[in-house]
C-alpha cells in the first residue's frame, strides 16, 4: 500500500465516504492480486464482503440517500432495488477487448477532473446487449465496486403501468431517485420495449416509454453510470442506438473463456488430478458463462452430496449432460 491509498484511506474514514472507502479497497486488492500475494488479497475481499453482505446494515450506513424508493401507484411495489455488491474485476471472465472497454469507465471517472479542464466527461450512458447469462449484469455489479457507487437495479417491465400516464411518472420517479445520488444503475430488460412494440394492444403505451426514457436519459447530465441491458438488439431501432456514449456487446464465451469459467466456478472444491478442463471445455459449445457456473455447481453438489473430498470427471461429465437437456428445453421455448 502506497502512502496516497493510506491517506485516501484516512480521508475515506474520517469523512465517512464509503465510496471512497470502497474505491481504495478494491485497488489495494487488485494490487496485491498483481504482486501475486493472493492469501492476502482472498482475507481483505472477505472481510469486504462480509461486512457489505447485510444489506439494510448498509443501507442504514448511506448517509446521502435519504428519499424512500420510488413505488408504482398503483400496484404500490418498488420501482428499483439498491444493491451493494462486492464483485471484482477476477470474477468476470470476458475477453480481453470488452474487458479494457469497461475499464475504461472507472478509468474516466477517477480522472474526471483532468477531462474537465478540456471540457470533456466521463462517458456513462452505455448500452450492454448479448445473449442471456453472459455477463451484463455481472459487469454492471463489477463496475459498481470498481467505481464505489452502488447498483441501482430497475427492471423496465416493473416501470410498465396498466394507467395511461402512469408509465410516464414512474420513469420521472426512477430519475428523480438517480439524482439523489451516484450510482451505478441497470435497466434491465431493456428489450421489453422493442417486444411490447409489435403488440396492437401495448403500441401507445410502449412508444410513450420509449420516447421518455430515451428523453430523460438524453436530458440526464449528472455522474451516475447509467447502463441499458438487452437480450434483443435487433428489436431497439436506430434511434435508440446513438444516444448512448458506448455500445459493448457480450458474446457466448470462447474456448479459452470457457476453460477459465471452469476453473473459477469449482475452485473452491478439490477435484480429481485427471480432470482437464479443456476437454470439458470442447464438450460445452455453446454454453453460457451461467450455463458452465451451473454444472459446476451441479458437479459441486453431487460431490458434496455423496460424502466425497474430491471432484470426479464423472460428476462434471454428468452435469454437462443434464445441462445440455436444459439448453434444449430452454431453446424449445
Ligand atoms: N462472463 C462471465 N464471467 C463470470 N461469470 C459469469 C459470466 N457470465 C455469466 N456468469 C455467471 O452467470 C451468472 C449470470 O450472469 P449475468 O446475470 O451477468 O448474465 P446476464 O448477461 O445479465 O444475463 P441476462 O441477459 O439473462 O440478464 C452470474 O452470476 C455469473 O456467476
Ligand atoms: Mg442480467
Amino acid at each position: 500500500m502506497n502512502s496516497d491509498d493510506i491517506e485516501r484511506l484516512f480521508q475515506a474514514f474520517a469523512t465517512k465516504d464509503e465510496r471512497l472507502f470502497q474505491q481504495v479497497a478494491q485497488e489495494i486488492i487488485e494490487h496485491e492480486e498483481q504482486l501475486n500475494h493472493h492469501l492476502v488479497a482472498i482475507k481483505l475481499r472477505k472481510i469486504i464482503k462480509d461486512q457489505f453482505k447485510d444489506q439494510s446494515k448498509y443501507q442504514s450506513t448511506l448517509s446521502f440517500r435519504t428519499q424512500p424508493i420510488p413505488r408504482d401507484n398503483e400496484k404500490g411495489f418498488p420501482l428499483l432495488e439498491i444493491k451493494k455488491p462486492f464483485s471484482d474485476w477476477s470474477d468476470l471472465i470476458i475477453s480481453q477487448e470488452v474487458e479494457e472497454r469497461l475499464r475504461e469507465i472507472p478509468l474516466e471517472i477517477k480522472n474526471k477532473d483532468i477531462l474537465s479542464n478540456y471540457g470533456l466527461k466521463p462517458k456513462n450512458k452505455l448500452l450492454f446487449y448479448g445473449p442471456p447469462g453472459t455477463g451484463k449484469t455481472l459487469s454492471a455489479k463489477v463496475l459498481s465496486s470498481a467505481i464505489g457507487y452502488p447498483l441501482l437495479v430497475v427492471k423496465f417491465e416493473s416501470l410498465i403501468s396498466s394507467f395511461l400516464g402512469e408509465t410516464a411518472a414512474n420513469i420521472r420517479k426512477v430519475f428523480d431517485y438517480i439524482e439523489s445520488g451516484r450510482w451505478v444503475v441497470l435497466f434491465d430488460e431493456f428489450d421489453i420495449i422493442g417486444k411490447k412494440r409489435d403488440d396492437p394492444t401495448e403500441h401507445g403505451e410502449i412508444k410513450r416509454v420509449v420516447n421518455n426514457f430515451m428523453l430523460m436519459l438524453e436530458d440526464y447530465q449528472g455522474e451516475s453510470v447509467l447502463i441499458a441491458a438487452t437480450n434483443h438488439p435487433q428489436l431497439l431501432d436506430s434511434g435508440v442506438w446513438r444516444r448512448f456514449d458506448d455500445i459493448i456487446q457480450f458474446e457466448l464465451p470462447n474456448t479459452e473463456s470457457r476453460i477459465r469459467l471452469y476453473e473459477k466456478k469449482m475452485s473452491v472444491i478439490p477435484r480429481d488430478t485427471t480432470i482437464d478442463f479443456a476437454s470439458f471445455a470442447n464438450q460445452s459449445n455453446n454454453f453460457s458463462g451461467s450455463d458452465i457456473e451451473q454444472v459446476a455447481n451441479r458437479a459441486m453438489k453431487n460431490t458434496l452430496l455423496d460424502k466425497r473430498k474430491r471432484v470426479t470427471k464423472d460428476d462434471i461429465e454428468r452435469a454437462i449432460i443434464r445441462q445440455k437437456e436444459m439448453i434444449s428445453i430452454r431453446e424449445k421455448v
